[in-house]
């Protein structure tokens, strides 16, 4: 006999605790804050377990019992997950980091790891009765819901800055989106999107960390690291943080294995990287402060990690705080030069925003805070086809009817 497909119990609100019910349309809690979606895990251990898990299909609705939709046939994919997780020995002895993996979040629907979050946040809102999906987006993550909200057949507005990466745009429009821009940063598209939700029957305002379940599907980063190690985890998870959901959703899944017992005690120290143009929580963590200030004059070309006041903000700080991790800032052309010397030494084009952490692993190494004898897990949160103007194209043109060099 099979049980449940899914082990959803409720949802919590992550500052004040209150409990919220998990089987209708939910936005923040009534005191701000985001609510995340807590599991019956003494359930799921009789559910399923370790090896039941390695027979199912490849992608990430193999952790099914730890995801919020309810049935199989609610489920809206593309394909979505287990994305390889390689060695990288070159790039790892240049750094002096030997242990180097890089989990390749390019190998994805619509090319970054925004698919996982958009592929269980559209699924759970056409079950829960959502016709439209509206959010903020510094492109990427708009690009995935669009896709996705097309997939499940829901209308979709997105609002995304002038700035965000051109193919992010035709990616919405291919997909049928309501697409605007906006001459501003993220947080002056999610108030525009604030403002035009109310006045549109069925929609949700899905903008980062205001819906429950973006971050659960964004976990299963975490399942899959924890899973493609054989149920061991590395020392330490470095990951390019924005509005923060990956490295949120990944400190939760990390919580979850640890409660069930399928990974042991010790967890990965958690490094934030962010850009030096826009270090918010960089800045926060570096005066051991709970909540960041909102960045000045936000700039970068990792755009995606261009999030000037995230509200997931203590979030992102506890996930660090609580495993001993760290927050570093990097520039603009060290994760260029990175980004040139991992597809040298690799044969991996990876998006600026995966760079930073290559650079930021780089900056660790220097300052000792690695030692070099660490396994390291790197997220390439995208690939770098996204972002063609950050590789170099000069190339000598010949002649087609001349000889080429000797
Ligand atoms: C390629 C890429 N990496 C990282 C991020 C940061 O995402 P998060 O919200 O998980 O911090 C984004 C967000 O747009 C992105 O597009
Ligand atoms: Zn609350």
């Amino acid at each position: 006999m099979s049980g449940p497909y899914s082990a959803l119990s409720h949802l919590e609100c992550a500052r004040c605790g209150a409990r919220h019910p998990a089987a209708q349309v939910q936005g923040l809690c009534p005191c701000g804050s985001p609510l995340l979606a807590r599991y019956d895990l003494g359930r799921v251990g009789g559910l399923a377990g370790r090896a039941v898990i390695a027979a199912r299909p490849p992608d990430l609705w193999r952790y099914h019992e730890l995801l919020p939709v309810s049935a199989a046939g609610q489920v809206v994919s593309l394909g979505e997950g287990m994305t390889p997780l390689l060695a990288m020995p070159r790039l790892g002895r240049a750094l002096g980091v030997p242990g180097l993996l890089m989990k390749d979040e390019g190998l994805i629907p619509t090319g970054t790891f925004k698919a996982r979050g958009a592929a269980v946040g559209v699924s759970r809102a056409a079950e829960l009765g959502v016709t439209g999906v509206a959010m903020a987006t510094n492109g990427n993550a708009g690009a995935a819901w669009a896709a996705y909200a097309a997939r499940a057949g829901l209308r979709s507005l997105i609002v995304m800055p002038t700035g965000a990466p051109g193919i992010t745009r035709a990616e919405c429009l291919a997909a049928g989106a309501e697409l605007y821009l906006v001459e501003g940063v993220i947080g002056d598209a999610g108030r525009l999107v604030a403002g035009m939700v109310p006045g549109r029957a069925g929609y949700q305002d899905v903008s980062t960390l205001r819906e429950p379940y973006r971050v659960e599907g964004k976990k299963t980063m975490g399942f899959e690291i924890a899973e493609q190690l054989g149920w061991r985890l590395p020392s330490v998870i470095v990951y390019p943080t924005g509005g923060g959901v990956g490295i949120i959703g990944i400190y939760k899944a990390l919580q979850e294995l640890r409660e069930l017992g399928w990974v042991g005690h010790a967890l990965p120290r958690l490094v934030a990287v962010q850009s030096t143009g826009c270090a918010p929580i960089v800045k926060a963590f570096t005066s051991r402060a709970r909540h960041s200030e909102p960045w000045p004059g936000p700039r970068t070309v990792a755009f995606g990690i261009t999030v000037p006041h995230p509200l997931g903000d203590f979030l992102v700080l506890d996930a660090i705080y609580a495993t001993g991790g760290t927050a570093v800032a990097v520039g603009d052309e060290a994760l260029l030069a990175d980004q040139r010397e991992a597809a040298r030494l690799e044969g991996v084009f990876i998006c600026p925003e995966g760079a930073a952490c290559i650079t930021a692993v780089r900056l660790l190494r220097e300052s000792g805070w690695l030692s070099g004898r660490e396994e390291v897990v790197v997220l390439n949160t995208g690939t770098g086809l996204k972002y063609p103007y950050t590789g170099r194209q000069d190339v000598p043109v010949l002649p087609p009817a001349g000889a080429g060099p000797g």
